[in-house]
């Protein structure tokens, strides 16, 4: 071979070296007593003078070549073998360090409320039932006694869908959820019914077009408004952690008879009068009533064999109460700067 093959060759090698053995190997290969290159410098004495000095110089040539070749890869295969330890050094994990803390979301304040509400009730002996946030009108209205053309209906500002077929609206109240129920479901039932409801309202600081309500309903042989009264009232003190006192004003609603108006005592003066109760020292917070025959009627019950109250309070009402928040559209803005003080 000739030494310029001969160089290409180790060069090549040299570069594939995997580890310092292997160069040693290379470099024996070439460069050793019995190497290939050594064993030309050898064979040059055979040769006549002229071509001696020629091929000499360049075998040295060569010689020197591959040497420093393989110098420089034992320094780069050398320091790769250091590399380890200086990876472990920067990979180095002080156990010790506090962590850094997650930052976690937190629970909308109407989710929080609707949450206490549900656990009170379910400790009452309720269940927690749902419905559907579209209804048609027989639900929302004709089979909770609220006909067509009664000017009852205009208590509900409707927004309704646009559709071909079957006339579809946004329920304007959890109470449709009544009838549903009561048509798979035989009394003795005792149930609330949370969810969203929608009114086609001008928004204020009390009104917004959606807003949360809870239904109540429990219906028995024998149920009386002495028993709504006693489980409202412990209802409010679980919920506001306070005794209150409540009253029942005479009211109207399609579906209850007799109906009321519940107040309970001023959270903020305790019933002396300040403004947060317009000096009154209540503060109106539900609409209930006795089932009216009608609503047993249209969910296919005998009205003649069951006997119960039903409620409506607004989830976001008691929470702007409990949280002391004065305008009901904070719930829905989305300003996490409202959203994370709970
Ligand atoms: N559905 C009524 C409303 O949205 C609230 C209500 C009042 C519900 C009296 C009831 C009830 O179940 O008995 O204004």
């Amino acid at each position: 071979m000739s030494l310029k093959n001969l160089k290409i060759k180790a060069e090549k090698e040299v570069k594939q070296a995997r580890n310092l053995k292997e160069l040693d190997n290379i470099y024996k290969k070439y460069l050793g007593k019995k190497g290939e290159i050594t064993q030309t410098l050898r064979s040059l004495k055979n040769l006549p003078e002229k071509e001696r000095k020629k091929r000499g110089k360049l075998a040295n040539q060569v010689k020197q070549e591959i040497e420093k070749d393989v110098e420089k890869e034992r320094k780069k295969l050398q320091s790769s073998i250091r590399q380890p330890a200086d990876k472990f050094q920067k990979e180095r994990v002080d156990v010790t360090v506090p962590g850094k803390k997650l930052s976690l979301g937190n629970l909308h304040p109407i989710t929080l409320v609707k949450r206490k509400v549900e656990e009170i009730f379910l400790n009452l002996g309720f269940s927690i039932v749902e419905g559907p946030e579209i209804e048609n009108e027989w639900y929302n209205f004709d089979a909770l006694n609220i006909l067509a053309d009664h000017p009852a209906r205009d208590l509900w500002d409707t927004l309704w869908l646009k559709t071909k077929t079957q006339k579809l609206l946004l329920r304007t109240h959890t109470s449709p959820v009544q009838i549903h129920y009561m048509e798979k479901h035989n009394p003795p039932l005792r149930i609330i019914i949370p969810g969203r409801v929608f009114r086609h309202e001008a928004t204020d600081a009390s009104h917004d077009i959606q807003f949360y309500q809870v239904e109540g309903l429990m219906v028995d042989k024998e149920v009386s408004v002495a028993n709504f009264k006693a489980i409202i009232q412990e209802f409010f003190k679980q919920f506001f952690k306070k005794s209150i006192e409540i009253r029942l004003r005479p009211s109207f609603f399609p579906f209850t008879e007799p109906s009321f108006e519940v107040d309970m005592s001023c959270l903020n003066c305790g019933g002396k009068g300040c403004s947060a109760c317009s000096q009154t020292g209540w503060l109106e917070i539900m609409g209930a009533g006795m089932v009216h025959p009608h609503i047993y009627k249209s969910s296919g019950l005998n009205p003649k064999m069951w006997q119960g109250f039903a409620f409506g309070i607004g989830l976001d009402r008691l929470a702007m109460m409990k949280y002391k928040i004065n305008d009901i559209r904070l719930f829905y803005s989305g300003d996490l700067r409202f959203l994370k003080q709970f």
